[in-house]
């Protein structure tokens, strides 16, 4: 049964909350562990439908895993593999459990892994990836919807990469640590999470330098080098970004914990020039408020340490209201603009041009049904529920449920008006069944 938020938007919010677990990080340390012939536990594990689909992709390779929700922690015993096929089922769900292709061609030096699902905000190819895996030694062909690569070896190569990829490059990280001799990824992508699958996988005992530059060497080494880690991944920037701009968009003030404020430098600045108050209290405690309409801002989203792509529907959701014109350009995806047209039922002003818009705010939205298209999307949503006169419904929380844990509460933590309940039109769908006996 689909459910929906309904949330009383206009009121300024007080409150606090604390950050999760990355989910964009913590779903390749999973694919790691795959690569030692022990037990890996990871610590500060956010709850997320994304965490269950990756856990059930490595039981289905032989992994044996335990998952402890309260204390946040992933145990994956991953002594015995017993498979190399990683099914369409799980794959196609979730894009981030494509990286289990770097896993098993490092280790088993064989894979058959789906093509990857997850949001539909592009094209969001894996050329890349495969051009990769085979300059390893891999060969690799796509056959009815799956990658299938084998090796008889892997020799460390020099890589170019077209465009600093996040997914390529976490892919060729893990084939390279248990290849022969030395692999220089350049052009690689530099964002955090990078750099914590490069810290997890040194603490297994492979060799690794450069991450979190554009140019990354794995030198590689035996199975037998690597072991076992318990390991914490780092906290969520997106997840900060979302609740920081939720703060900003209701005039409101709030205590965030548990934040990198180093992974958020170029967003906290822009956030700054819209006329927000952001401070550091401690190392990992930020307060943020405002008070009054926010200056427009322009932007261009770029691959990590620039404006991340995955704020950019946050950002206009904020821009939405703000005192003049904004250009907003998207460089990374041609179809992460879903947003505009549910933003456009609040009563923005935003007109598209290709990967540009320009956002003419408006004085205030106006709450209204508005429907999640992709999981930032679905924030951005929430963002202008929150920043909207009257009341708003949003459905499609099946998206946002990848990437938020807990979310209905941590919104109330920060005193949102929010109530989470089952959909009425599928409650409608329901009596009717019910009344016919047959399904529609
Ligand atoms: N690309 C190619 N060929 C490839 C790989 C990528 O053309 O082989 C293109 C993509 O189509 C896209 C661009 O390169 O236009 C960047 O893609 P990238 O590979 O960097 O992204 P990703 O690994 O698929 C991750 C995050 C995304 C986030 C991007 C960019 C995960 C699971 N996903 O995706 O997060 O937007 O990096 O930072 O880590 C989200 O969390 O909502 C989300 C979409």
């Amino acid at each position: 049964m689909s459910e929906k938020l309904i949330i009383s938007g206009n009121r300024p919010l007080e409150g606090e909350v604390s950050i999760s677990g990355a989910k964009n990080a913590v779903l390749k340390l999973m694919a790691a562990a795959l690569l030692a012939q022990d037990v890996s536990v990871i610590r500060n594990v956010p709850e997320l439908t994304d965490v269950e689909i990756m856990l059930e992709v490595l039981e289905c390779l032989g992994a044996k895993c335990k998952y402890d929700k309260e204390n946040k922690t992933v145990e994956i015993d991953a002594k015995n593999l017993t498979s190399v096929y990683a099914s369409d089922e799980f794959v196609s769900k979730m894009r981030a459990s494509f990286v289990v292709l770097g896993s098993l061609v490092g280790r088993m030096k064989e894979a058959k892994v789906a093509l990857p699902g997850g949001c539909k905000i592009g094209e969001r190819r894996v050329d890349f990836h495969i051009k990769g895996l085979e300059a390893l030694g891999a060969k690799c062909k796509i056959e009815q919807g799956y990658v299938c690569a084998k090796a008889l070896e892997l020799k460390g190569a020099d890589i170019c990469l077209d465009i600093p990829s996040v997914g390529a490059t976490e892919n060729i990280m893990l084939a390279a640590v248990l290849a022969e001799g030395t692999t220089r990824i350049q052009n690689a992508a530099q964002e955090p999470e990078i750099v914590d699958l490069a810290n997890f996988l040194k603490a297994m005992g492979a060799n690794i330098e450069g991450a979190g530059t554009n140019e990354i060497s794995i030198h590689g080494v035996n199975l037998s080098d690597l072991h076992g880690v318990e390991y914490t991944t780092i906290s969520d920037r997106i997840e900060a970004g979302t609740y920081m701009s939720a703060i900003i968009a209701s005039r409101g003030h709030g205590i965030i914990k548990n934040v990198f404020p180093n992974h958020l430098t170029i967003f906290t600045g822009k956030l700054l020039e819209m006329g927000a108050k952001i401070k550091l209290i401690e190392p990992n405690v930020m307060e943020v408020s405002s008070n009054s309409r926010l200056l427009p801002m322009n932007f261009i989203t770029q691959p990590y340490p620039g404006f991340p792509t995955d704020l950019q529907a946050l950002a206009m959701a904020l821009l939405s209201t703000s005192n003049g014109i904004s250009v907003v350009t998207e460089s990374l995806y041609e179809n992460r603009f879903m947003h505009i047209s549910e933003l456009w039922k609040m009563g923005a002003n935003i007109k598209q041009n290709k990967n540009h818009a320009i956002i003419k705010g408006v004085e205030y939205l106006v709450g209204t049904s508005v429907c999640a298209p992709d999981l930032r999307a679905g924030a951005a949503l929430v963002v202008a529920a929150i920043m909207a006169r009257g009341e708003s419904e949003i459905t499609g929380l099946h998206h946002i449920d990848r990437g938020y844990e807990k979310f209905t509460e941590k919104l109330k933590g920060l005193g949102v008006c929010v109530s989470r309940v089952c959909d009425d039109n599928d409650l409608s769908v329901l009596k009717m069944r019910d009344k016919s006996g047959t399904q529609i």
